[in-house]
Formats: structure tokens, C-alpha cells, sequence
């Protein structure tokens, strides 16, 4: 099959691509290039600079490379700044979602892979969050991720459309240092940038109802979220028909507080971190549970938070070489 990757020089896209071309499949990065890097596309796998809301540009390359399956990455990813700016998340997200879709079954494209998010749960009262524990998303963000689902979902009945949402919990790690994310809006990077700035780490609350009082999350290697994205493209592939929704987490949760102090160890900053009030909208615990994807793929995480701060560390000493002098 000849797949389009949405997002594809996105951190998470890249990744995609990578898993996808080593396991044989034949990938196409579409990519409006204004987060997405170039460089981190492949030798081999052209790149075609698009937006999802341009129809037209959208049937040309559908038709051009003889798509046969969409993988959709392509989307605005910060929480807080959908609180900010939701006409612009409803029309990254939404409308250039549906203007896709309306290209994808124009075209007779029988697989679609969406990008969906934990995010869709919002403050789930649960201690393992299933596919059926109700959705009720905190942000502007989360609602264009679950309307995302609705709509993948609905078009795949109507059109024949064979589809999979892969609800991704916390993603950290890289394959390799020059496919690191390079935002700093995650956990794990921003505790680079403090402890590499000469600050404290900051623990946003420590007064949570959870073992050590900080929040708990699920946090899943990018390699393994992209091996995931193998297995449901496979999936659907050869079974016509299907209509998944599935976790991609690991199962297991793990503190705030013991990820800050793995980071320390590994980097050898070690700074006490400084307890801050909490961050509104934060939920306590969110962790998955992954059998249904193990069930519905055979895929399963492989990678651990050991090795998830350490590739994200090397990727982040090769942006800010001065982080490994100290
Ligand atoms: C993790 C935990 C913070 C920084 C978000 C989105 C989700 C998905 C992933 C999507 C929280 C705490 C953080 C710091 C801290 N995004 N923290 N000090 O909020 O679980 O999920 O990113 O595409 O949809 O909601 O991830 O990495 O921001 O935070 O204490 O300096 O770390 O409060 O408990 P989150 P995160």
C-alpha cells in the first residue's frame, strides 16, 4: 500500500514515517511545514508541502502517488493555547479533517489512520481509562480530537471507509537525537530547560489524591506510538470494514515526582524541584488500559521511562549543545 502521512515532518509524523518505510510500506509526507521540519523527512520519501484545508492540493497528491491508505497527524497540539484561540483549533483540526475526508473518499483512499488524543477523556474518575470510560475533553483542544473521532467515525460507516483513532497518552522519547521534538511543552522538556537554564524543576502541585501528591500519567516512548500506527495501518488494510478506537499508552503510571527525579539521574543535573501551585485543568491520575489495542493489533509498548529520557535527553543535547557542560 502506498501511504499519506499527514504531519509527516512533525515529531511525532517523522517517527511514523520511519516505522512505516522500515517495515516496508511506501509513505508520503503531506506537511504544511509550519511546525513540521523538512529535514526530518527520510531521503526517499518525497514531500509534498500542502495544508489539509487545500482541496485542491489534496486530490493532486492523492492521485499523483496512488494513495491507498491516510495516516492524519497534521494538527495543532497545545492545550493552552486552544483555550486561547479555539476558532483556529476547530479549524485546523476540524474543518481541515473534513476537508480531507471529503478528498479521501473522492478519491476511493479505503484506509484512514487518525491521530487522537487521551485529551478526549479529559478528568477521568477511573484508575486504568478503557475505550468506553465516557469522554468529556477539558479544552478546545480535546473537543476537536473526540468531534475528530465522531467524524472519522461517521464517514467510515457512510463512505466504506475502513478507520482507526489512536488516542496517544503522554509521548516522550525519539528514535534518534535528530528526530527529538523540538517543542517545550511537555514534561519532560521542560524539565530540560530548567534544570539546563540553572533553575529548579517545577512540580505544578503536590496535593493531589495520589501517592506522592503529583499528578500520575501514562507516559508511552514515540518509537512504540509508531509501531502502533504499523500495526493499525496493517489492520485495516487487509480487513475492509473496520472501525477502531483505541488507547496507546502502556498501562502503567508514573508520577511527576519520579519522573523529575529519573531526569536528574540520567542528565546529571540534579536540582531540588520546586513544588508550584497546580496548573488549572490537570487531572490527578490518567492512565490507560492498553488491552484493547493489544487485543485488536498485537502491538504492546516495548520501551520504558528509562529509555524515553534518555533518547529525549540526547535529542536534547544535540539542540542546546551547552546543556551538556555544566
Ligand atoms: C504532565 C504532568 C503537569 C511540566 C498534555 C495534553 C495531552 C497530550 C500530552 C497532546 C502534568 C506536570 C509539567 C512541569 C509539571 N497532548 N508538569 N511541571 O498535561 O498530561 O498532557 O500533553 O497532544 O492532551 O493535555 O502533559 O507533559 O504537560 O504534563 O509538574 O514543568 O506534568 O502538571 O501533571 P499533560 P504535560
Amino acid at each position: 500500500m502506498s501511504w499519506l502521512i499527514t504531519g509527516g515532518a512533525g515529531y511525532i509524523g517523522a517517527h511514523v514515517v520511519r516505522a512505516m518505510t522500515e517495515a516496508g510500506e511506501r509513505a508520503v509526507v503531506y506537511d504544511d511545514l509550519s511546525t513540521g521540519i523538512a529535514g526530518r523527512v527520510p531521503p526517499g520519501v518525497p514531500l509534498e508541502a500542502g495544508s489539509t484545508l487545500d482541496r485542491g492540493r489534496l486530490d493532486e497528491v492523492l492521485a499523483g502517488h496512488g494513495i491507498t491508505g491516510v495516516v492524519h497527524l497534521a494538527a495543532k497540539k497545545q492545550v493552552d493555547e486552544s483555550v486561547d484561540r479555539p476558532l483556529h483549533y476547530y479549524r485546523e483540526n476540524v474543518e481541515g479533517l473534513r476537508v480531507l475526508l471529503e478528498a479521501v473518499t473522492a478519491a476511493g483512499v479505503p484506509s484512514f489512520v487518525f491521530s487522537s488524543s487521551a485529551a478526549v477523556y479529559g478528568m477521568p474518575d477511573v484508575d486504568l481509562v478503557r475505550e468506553d470510560t465516557p469522554c468529556a475533553p477539558m479544552s478546545p483542544y480535546g473537543e476537536t480530537k473526540l468531534a475528530g473521532e465522531w467524524l472519522v467515525r461517521a464517514t467510515g460507516r457512510a463512505a466504506g471507509l475502513s478507520t482507526a483513532s489512536l488516542r496517544y497518552f503522554n509521548v516522550a522519547g525519539a528514535a534518534s537525537p535528530e528526530l527529538a521534538d523540538t517543542g517545550v511543552c511537555n514534561l519532560v522538556p521542560m524539565v530540560f530547560e530548567r534544570l539546563t537554564g540553572g533553575a529548579a524543576p517545577r512540580v505544578f502541585g503536590d496535593d493531589y489524591p495520589t501517592p506522592d501528591g503529583t499528578c500520575v500519567r501514562d507516559y508511552i516512548h514515540v518509537v512504540d506510538v509508531a509501531e502502533a500506527h504499523v500495526a493499525a495501518a496493517r489492520a485495516l488494510g487487509t480487513r475492509p470494514g473496520r472501525d477502531l478506537t483505541l488507547n496507546i499508552g502502556r498501562g502503567e503510571g508514573v508520577s511527576v515526582r519520579e519522573m523529575i527525579d529519573r531526569i536528574t539521574a540520567i542528565t546529571g543535573h540534579d536540582r531540588p524541584a520546586t513544588v508550584t501551585a497546580r496548573r488549572p485543568g490537570d487531572p490527578a491520575r490518567v492512565v490507560a488500559s492498553a488491552d484493547r489495542a493489544a487485543a485488536e493489533l498485537g502491538w504492546k509498548a516495548r520501551h520504558d521511562v528509562q529509555d524515553m529520557i534518555t533518547s529525549a535527553w540526547e535529542g536534547w543535547v544535540r539542540q542546546h549543545p551547552e546543556a551538556a557542560r555544566h
